[in-house]
Parts: C-alpha cells; structure tokens; sequence
C-alpha cells in the first residue's frame, strides 16, 4: 500500500490496496492515515453496491440519509447522479457544507464511490478545519469556544426550496416531514485526535445561538472565508472506481459544477452518527 499526500493540509491518495481484501492491521493503519489526512482516495476499487456496503461497515456504522432516497435494496447508499442532458447547472453538493450537520448527531464519515465520471470536471474539493480553528488568534478562539450555532435543513431542503426540481435526476425523500435543525459547538473537537475544529458551515448554519441573524451573518461571513482558505484545500479528481472516505468532524467539502454535457454517478454513504463534542473545558 502506498499513501501520498494530494495536498500540504488535506487529502491522501491511497494505491495498491484492495478494499475487497481488508485486514485488521490494514484497517488500523488506514485509521491512523485517515486522522492524520482526513481525506483518503482509493484509487482503483470494485465494488458492487453489497461490496460497497461491506467495505464501509468495515470503517464504520452507517446509516439512512434523512433527505435522500437511497438505492432499491440498499437504502443506506444515495446514488448521486447528473445525467449528460441535465438543463440546470445545480449539482448535488455544489457548495461549501460538512454533511448533514442540521442533525443532532450527524454523519463523521461520508463515504464516496465513483461509477462513472466525466472525462474532464467534476472534481471535488475539501478543506481542514483544524487549520481554519489554529488560524484564528487566541482572543478569538477562546470567544468562540463557549458558542453554539444552529444548523438547518430549512434552507436546503424545506418549504419553497428548487431542489428536488434542480436535482432532475435524484431523489428527495418525502416521508421525513418538516426541516430538521440542531444547535451545535461552533468549536468542535475530534475525539480520535482531540484536535478544535472552526465547525460551521454556510450551507446550513443561519445563525448563533442568542444572537440574531443579522449579527450572527457578520461573524459567520467572516468564518465562513477563513474555513475554505484556500491553502487549508485540496482537490480530489475522481477516476471510475475511486473510494472517497472523509472524515466530517474536521473538514467542509464542494463538489464542482463544470461538466455540463457529461454524466457523472456517484454512490454514497453516511457513517457513524455521533453528537458534537464542544471544546469548551477540554483544553
Ligand atoms: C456530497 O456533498 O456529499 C457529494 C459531493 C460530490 O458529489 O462530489
């Protein structure tokens, strides 16, 4: 197996390892590279929709998306997908978020499967939020540390919303009811690093907890620049048969909408539901 960094702050490609084939010590020390990387790309993988399953239940519980229809058979996995003849230019993901994190206990792991890409376009790109929270200076990290934020589906996939309309062929599902919010620790620790994270996201944070959004928008505008800093970034280019795994404790990501005119199919995965650890009292 050979690991190589994809960018100086995030991401890691990993070659010449079968996922079909795991073992224990492997699984460990792909556990260590994934807390070190946050990002791990598989290149080279084959997996059905079970074998997918299985690899990721290898790494992690995994669950039911809350707004997306999974696959018939295998609810667990959303097929992400943007036909070749699609009108809009919307694509799933298409701004900067960390996934679902309008839950009380959201996803830390998201896991990505390529099954067909376009030739060129596509890609995706993440950010490390640890570096985001150590960028910050001192006064400010200790402000924030006490603070909580509320996350929200609303926005996204609420009343009034475009897109299931947009998402010409994906599917929302219907049986969840109203928006789902959450109130989380804007500063976040990972309890496989104890590591702070600067955890917000544009997406589906509106606001702070006892402050309105007008004032909350000012801060949040500010933070939200500082996470995607471009040199806390890398980019993944998806190849047929590449494994995304990240890690959604400590990182945001965006997938890029630039290849109008070719087909893109994704299978993906949330895994291991856990509620936000505040860093408040952990230093
Ligand atoms: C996602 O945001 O979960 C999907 C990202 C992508 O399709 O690249």
């Amino acid at each position: 197996m050979i690991i190589k960094p994809l960018s100086g702050s995030i991401g890691a490609e990993v070659f010449d390892l079968d996922l079909n084939s795991l073992d224990g010590a492997t699984l460990h020390m792909l556990e260590v590279a994934f807390n070190e990387h946050l990002v791990l790309c598989f290149r080279e993988q084959d997996f059905s929709p079970a074998k997918l399953l299985s690899v990721s239940r290898a790494f992690a519980s995994v669950g039911r998306s809350q707004h997306l229809l999974g696959m018939k058979g295998y609810p667990e996995i959303v097929p992400v997908v943007k036909e070749a003849g699609e009108i809009s230019p919307t694509v799933f993901g298409g701004n900067w978020h960390t996934d679902s994190t309008f839950l009380s206990a959201p996803p830390s792991r998201t896991f990505l499967y390529a099954v067909d890409c376009p030739a060129v376009g596509g890609d995706t790109l993440f950010s490390n939020l640890y570096l985001a929270y150590e960028s910050l200076s001192p006064g400010l990290q200790g402000l924030l540390e006490g603070v909580r934020a509320v996350h929200s589906s609303a926005g996204v996939y609420g009343e009034g919303s475009e897109l299931d309309s947009q998402l010409e062929n994906m599917k929302l599902r219907k049986d969840v009811g109203d928006a789902l919010s959450a109130l989380h620790p804007v500063i976040r620790v990972n309890p496989a690093t104890g590591k702070f994270a600067l955890w917000i996201n544009p997406l589906f944070v509106s606001s702070f907890e006892a402050m309105s959004v007008e004032e909350s928008q000012q801060i949040l505008g500010y933070l939200n620049s500082i996470a995607v800093t471009p040199s806390y970034t890398c980019r993944v280019r998806w190849e047929k048969g590449t494994l995304v795994m990240w890690d959604n404790r400590c990182t945001q990501h965006c997938a890029l909408s630039d290849y109008s005119g070719s087909r893109r199919e994704m299978w993906r995965i949330e895994g291991e539901h856990e509620i936000p650890i505040p860093a408040v009292g952990q230093r």
